[in-house]
């Protein structure tokens, strides 16, 4: 059986629409069966609408708190039944009740090198900062923000003369590569959290994650 995979979105959702298209392999262990915006007009809800997935908006204005929008939010996510819930560019800081209902089934992407640049404004801090690398961590969401243990991570090199664009745009074409990949990862089980530890096919995994030269 395929594992069911709920998105969470605000924007253009590139990441969401690489993870549609890994699915379309037959033997690819999972398929998205749902994706929410808090966003309206996110490009993304259209990207799934055109894949004939059911795309919900849940805007968190018409909610006076964060408590209150998570508790509505968990309400559409658990129809759709999922396995994973996958935040790909979902800009809303999650409330510890929201976390805690999805532990060890939430993964968000990071366009840092975490535990560099948590945050906002990440690859414009990188140059800021003179670093001669940057990139993206595909992590378990814990109650820290964009703190939960990373299971993958993709470098990309920082040119004299980059700016903040260029750099999205190289961290992104590794996001498409990576993204997909982790969740396949978790659809089979093959990595799982363990105590704030990532588990890879039962062996604890360096803290940067799989690929880790460390
Ligand atoms: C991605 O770069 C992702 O890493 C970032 O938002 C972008 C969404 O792009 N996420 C965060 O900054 C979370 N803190 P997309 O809508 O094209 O997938």
């Amino acid at each position: 059986m395929r594992s069911r995979i709920v998105v969470l979105i605000s924007g253009g959702g590139t990441n969401l629409q690489a993870i549609i298209d890994a699915c379309i392999a037959q033997d690819y262990p999972g398929e998205v069966v749902g994706v929410i915006s808090n966003v309206g007009d996110a490009y993304g809800l259209t990207r799934a609408k055109n894949s004939a997935i059911p795309a919900i908006t849940l805007s968190h204005k018409e909610y006076d708190s964060r408590e209150n929008y998570d508790l509505a939010l968990i309400k559409e996510i658990d129809q759709f039944s999922p396995d994973i819930i996958v935040l790909a560019g979902f800009m809303r800081i999650l409330t510890p009740k929201f976390v805690q209902h999805y532990c060890g089934k939430l993964l968000n992407i990071h366009p840092s090198l975490l535990p560099k640049y948590q945050g906002l404004n990440t690859h414009q801090r990188a140059i800021d900062a003179g670093d001669k690398e940057h990139g993206v961590s595909v992590h378990f969401v814990t109650e820290e923000l964009d703190g939960g243990p990373v299971i993958l991570q993709a470098k990309v090199p920082i040119f004299a003369g980059d700016e903040a664009a260029d750099l999205a745009e190289r961290v992104h074409e590794q996001e498409h590569r990576i993204y997909p990949l982790v969740v396949k990862w978790c659809c089979l089980k093959r990595v799982v959290m363990d105590n704030d530890q990532v588990l890879f096919d039962n062996s604890v995994i360096p803290a940067s994650g799989y690929a880790s030269e460390e």
